[in-house]
């Protein structure tokens, strides 16, 4: 249930008190992190993220899109909008809303409404939304809204290999850091990244929440890699319709309904859309480019960038963290 108005800014200055008080480092970028039950979030997210745990009310239909920063949450936001509103909106249509709009500006990160509760309070936004109501987070599984679990709501995760995780975040830290500001050196960053210093990591611990539940609760959590929505998007994109409940008909896959989702969602034609072009992600300081959120969009771009001691020495850290969880990343 939602606190009210004054409630959610009340909310929000009780967290901003917590947040200061946690342990704080400098980060891979140039926003300070903050540590929260194992877990290190960039500073400005981390009241909202506390707010949002405790505050958001989540519905049965509700879709929630987890994923560690730079795994694909642009596409994975893109992928589920256009499967979930096929029915209005036609992917291989012309006027679909992805050919006018960012994924980010289509399916919002939940903390986003908590950024500024006070111009505009979360609440009233949030409860006016239709349902199916998509949101995406980067959040770990343990600090998801109190209300997701046992809601029925849906959540879907977003694996993808760390050494390409790290590589694409260094690329895009560069690419937004503001003018006359540094990031930290490469090397540095990723002994820091290996050391589970990362927004939202570590890395293993992320995965590794995500990948449990799906285990424990199949039918709500559903644990997906990136590197499989590239190797077999249809059949990637059948599976997640069947999780999501609305499963591809016989006739909708006979004419290649999918392959449409595919085609309307790739990377070249998102990255064509005026809007991912000229649109603007974020408020003040911490505002980009929406181009910033499409590079390369490949598997194993890491070779290109880091050593092979360098993806040893990571690949053996994960394997050994996520030794007993039962996932592997091993050979993908
Ligand atoms: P690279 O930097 O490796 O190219 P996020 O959306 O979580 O910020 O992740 C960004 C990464 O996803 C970038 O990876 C980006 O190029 C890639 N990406 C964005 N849109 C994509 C799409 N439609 N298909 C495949 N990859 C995509």
């Amino acid at each position: 249930m939602f606190v009210g108005e004054s409630g959610c800014a009340d909310a929000l200055s009780k967290y901003e008190a917590l947040a200061a008080s946690l342990p704080a480092r400098q980060g891979l970028g140039i926003t300070p992190y903050r540590k929260y039950d194992g877990f290190w979030y960039p500073e400005h997210l981390m009241a909202p993220t506390l707010a949002v745990r405790d505050t958001f009310a989540a519905r049965p239909t509700d879709v929630i899109l987890a994923t560690m920063p730079k795994s694909g949450t642009t596409w994975l936001k893109a992928v589920v909008y256009a499967v979930v509103h096929r029915g209005r909106h036609a992917p291989a249509g012309g006027r679909h809303p992805l050919l006018a709009s960012s994924p980010h500006d289509l399916v919002p990160f939940l903390h986003s409404f908590y950024e500024s509760p006070r111009s505009a309070p979360p609440g009233p936004l949030l409860e006016d939304m239709p349902s199916p109501r998509l949101f995406a987070v980067h959040t770990p599984f343990t600090a998801l809204p109190a209300s997701v679990p046992g809601s029925g709501c849906r959540v879907v995760y977003l694996c993808r290999d760390p050494k390409d995780v790290f590589v694409s975040l260094r690329h895009f830290l560069d690419e937004i850091k503001p003018g006359g500001s540094d990031i930290p050196p490469f090397a540095e960053a990723f002994d820091q990244f290996c050391g589970g210093v990362s927004p939202f990591g570590p890395v293993w611990g992320h995965m590794a929440g995500y990948w449990e539940e799906s285990v424990a609760r199949p039918g709500e959590v559903m644990f997906l890699r990136y590197e499989h929505l590239k190797e077999d998007a249809v059949g990637t994109v059948r599976r997640l319709a069947e999780f999501l409940g609305c499963p591809f008909t016989d006739e909708e896959v006979a004419s290649g309904v999918p392959e449409a989702v595919i085609a309307l969602c790739s990377l070249d034609r998102m990255r064509s859309v005026q809007a991912n072009q000229d649109g603007v992600h974020g408020t003040g300081r911490l505002s980009f480019k929406n181009t910033a959120f499409f590079r390369k969009g490949e598997v194993g771009d890491w070779k290109a960038h880091i050593t092979t001691e360098m993806a040893q020495k990571l690949d053996g850290i994960v394997e050994e963290m996520l030794r007993g969880s039962g996932l592997s990343l091993a050979g993908k």
